[in-house]
Parts: structure tokens; sequence; C-alpha cells
């Protein structure tokens, strides 16, 4: 993955959070000293290069990682086994250690009382440097951590210097795609540098065609506006006239809407109404190719923008962005990928009982919505043991169908 393929490997490949990675640097600094150092709690939202910054201040030190993290916050008893002892083995190993807690603030959902004490006790006892990572650092079960270190915050990356990122990437990968669509990825990253990056992965595996119908050659991504007016509109008029400006491939549309239905609609009566107009939509996009009779367009543009925007009897859910279609990010998807996707279908025919290309088609999107809901309520660890249980999947087919990694 290009995330992995640029990920910085010392502080200075960070961007953005100069006077953080300063702190980084002088907390660096205080320990080739000798200086006694209160653990580095490095906090901030997703993707805005935390577990990179704690690895580049390892490494670019010279220092070895002891690294856990929310996978290994499962058992105190493991915890205390692997982190009390290295807390204390100055001089066994040959190089520094440094031990580095990612995410803890993933211990408060799995862990009893024991983790506190265990971590409490490595605090106070330990001779190498820590640091710890969170997203949520005044989450109430690591309050006892708030005291106990000193905080560094990473904040969100603007938008010009993820720009400046992608295109160092674009240029890294020796090949070129349109200002406008590097912008647009920036503009609705909202500072998830790693969802930034994976974003332009998707845009550049894409093939000419493709980024054509989208809208995302040489001109503003003019998709976005139009599905907005049909989710937002609730209207008859104001949909149908943006999709007829537009020069929007109506299979396309059909897709992204497809995509973002329940989404946008919370409202379930709205959401079977809205399908309902959509399918019809899509059958008469496909009669009209079949046939060639192009006055089924009409019928298909106008049943998949006014008919979806009428179905909504007034609730909208507004979100940043809408979903790439998932059907499509397959298309999209670099050749590596799809005969990863295609394995896991492999595997799955006999246990959905059906082929290949149904399963690519028409299974992974709900797969896809299954697994994040598992992992929203069930946590990565345990999703990936029922996964693998019942699918015979593993958590590189996991990232492959969620399109993103797990840790
Ligand atoms: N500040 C940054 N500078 C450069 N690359 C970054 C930065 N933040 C994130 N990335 C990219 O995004 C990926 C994920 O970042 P990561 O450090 O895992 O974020 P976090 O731990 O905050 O969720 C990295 O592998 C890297 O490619
Ligand atoms: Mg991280």
């Amino acid at each position: 993955m290009l995330s992995d393929k640029y990920a910085p490997t010392t502080l200075n490949g960070i961007i953005g959070n100069y006077s953080a990675v300063k702190r980084l640097e002088e907390f660096a600094i205080k320990i080739h000293k000798g200086e006694r150092t209160k653990p580095v709690m490095i906090f901030g939202a997703t993707g805005t290069g935390k577990t990179s910054a704690a690895h580049a201040l390892a490494y670019g030190n010279g220092f070895e990682l002891l690294e856990l993290n929310s996978g290994d916050y499962r058992n105190t008893e493991t915890l205390k086994k692997v982190l009390l002892p290295a807390a204390r083995s100055r001089g066994l190993f040959s190089r520094n250690i440094m031990i580095f807690l990612d995410e803890v603030d993933e211990l408060s959902k799995k862990f009893d009382a024991g983790a506190e004490s265990v971590i409490s006790q490595l605090i106070r006892e330990s001779r190498q440097p820590i640091v710890f990572t969170a997203t949520d650092f005044w989450d109430q079960k690591i309050s006892f951590l708030r005291n106990a270190v000193d905080k560094v915050e990473f904040k969100k990356a603007t938008s010009s210097e993820i720009i400046k990122l992608l295109e160092k990437i674009v240029k890294g990968e020796n090949t070129e795609i349109s200002k406008d669509v590097v912008q647009e990825i920036a503009r609705r990253s909202d500072g998830d540098i790693r969802g930034a990056i994976n974003d332009l992965e998707a845009m550049l595996g894409a093939d000419a065609s493709l980024l054509e119908s989208l809208g995302m050659r040489d001109r503003k991504i003019e998709v976005f506006g139009v599905l907005d007016r049909i989710f937002t509109s609730g209207d008859f008029n104001r949909p149908r006239n943006a999709v007829a400006k537009s020069d929007i491939d109506i299979g396309m549309l059909i897709n992204w809407i497809d995509e973002n239905i329940p989404k946008r609609y919370p409202i379930r009566s709205d959401i079977s109404n809205a399908y309902q107009n959509l399918s019809k939509a899509s059958l008469f996009y496909e009669k009209a190719g079949r046939k060639s009779y192009y006055g089924y367009y009409r019928y298909a543009s106008i049943l998949a923008s006014s008919g979806v925007s009428m179905s909504n009897s007034g609730r909208v859910t507004m979100l940043k962005q809408y979903d790439f279609p998932s059907n499509i990010r397959y298309l999209s998807s670099s050749k590596k990928d799809r005969n990863a996707m295609n394995s896991i279908a492999e595997r799955l025919a006999p246990i959905l009982h059906t082929n290949k290309k149904y399963i690519i088609h028409n299974y992974m999107p709900m797969l896809k919505t299954a697994i994040e809901g598992s992992i929203k309520r069930e946590g990565v660890e345990r999703t990936k043991e029922i996964i693998s249980m019942q699918f015979n999947l593993y958590e590189d087919d996991m990232e492959i169908i969620l399109g993103r990694k797990l840790s």
C-alpha cells in the first residue's frame, strides 16, 4: 500500500505538526543525555501520523521498539509478563529500547482494572523511555495517565499540506493525475492523511475511462454536487436539472446512489422507497443499453435522481463525504488487489453456494458493511476470530475487503 511505502521514516518526514514534532525531538535529546523523562502521550485524530511519529522517533534515534497495540491489550497477565521485565531490563539488550503502547485508549474497551495498575507500575519502574498514543486522550478509563505523561497533540493536517504529500507520492510513483483530483481528495480527507493516501491509490489504479465517467478528469468532481441535490433537496426539479447539466454517466450515478442511500437516509421506509426507484432506474438503464433505445436513459435518469430525492420524507444524515461505490472500487483497484479479491471469492464460493463473479459484485459490499459493523460492536480482534471461523478469511483478506489496514 502506498501509505506504507511512503510512511515517514524520520521525524523530518512527518508533515505538519511542527511544534509537536519539535517536542518529540526534545524528548529524544533528553533520553540521549540520560535524563529521566515522563512518558510521552501522542494524541489526536486517526491518520494524523501518531503511530508513524512514534516509529520515526524510535528508529531515527537508534532505539529498538517494544511495541504493543490494541490487539495485545486483552490479557493483563501477558501485559505484565511482557512489560515489567522490559521496563527493568536496561543492559540486557545491546541497544536501547523504547516501550511503545499504541492506541492505549483502546485499553478501556477490553480491560479490567488490572491493566491500569500494570501500566502505572510500568511508568513508576521503567528505566526505558515510554511512548503512548491515543485517539481519545480524555477517555475516562485512561484518566489515570493524565498527570503521568507529557502530552503532545497531533492536529489534523491542512489541505495544502496533504496536497504537497500527495503530489510527492504521485511523482514518486512516476505517474500523473490531474490537480483537481488531488485537491478534491485532500479536501475530502478532513485531515486524515492515511485516508487521503488510500483514496489517491484508488484513483491512480483507476483507468482513464473510469476517471472520465466519474467526472474526475481535468475538471471539478461534479458527482458530489449532483449527489447533494439528490440526497438533500427532496425535490423533483433540482436533482433532475443537476443530472441533465452534468455529463455523468447514469450507470455510474446509479452506483454512487446505491452505495450512499443507507448512509444518508435515516428512515427505513425512505430507504426502501429510494431503492425501489433506483432499481427501476437500473432496469431502464440496462434496457436502454441492450435495445439501443436511448429514450430509456431519460427514465433511468429521472428515477435515479428525482425518484430517489422524493423518496426522502424530510430527514437526511449530513456527512462530510460520499462513499465511493464498492463495486467500482473493486474495478479500480490494482491488479494485485483484484487477484486477492478473486482468491477470496474462490474460497467463499462453496460457503455461499454461488459463483465468484456474483460474490465479488453482490456479496463483497455486504461483507464489508458487516465486517465494519462487527468491528464497531465487537472490536477488531473478536471480528477476526468470527470471520476466520465463519468464512475462512484472515486479516489480509479482511483488509482487501475493507479497502483499508486493520491496525
Ligand atoms: N504527518 C504525517 N506525515 C506523513 N505521512 C503521514 C502522516 N500522518 C500519516 N501519514 C501517512 O498515513 C499513514 C497512517 O498514519 P499513522 O501514523 O498510522 O496515523 P495514526 O497512527 O495517527 O492513525 C502512514 O503510514 C503515512 O503513510
Ligand atoms: Mg495509529
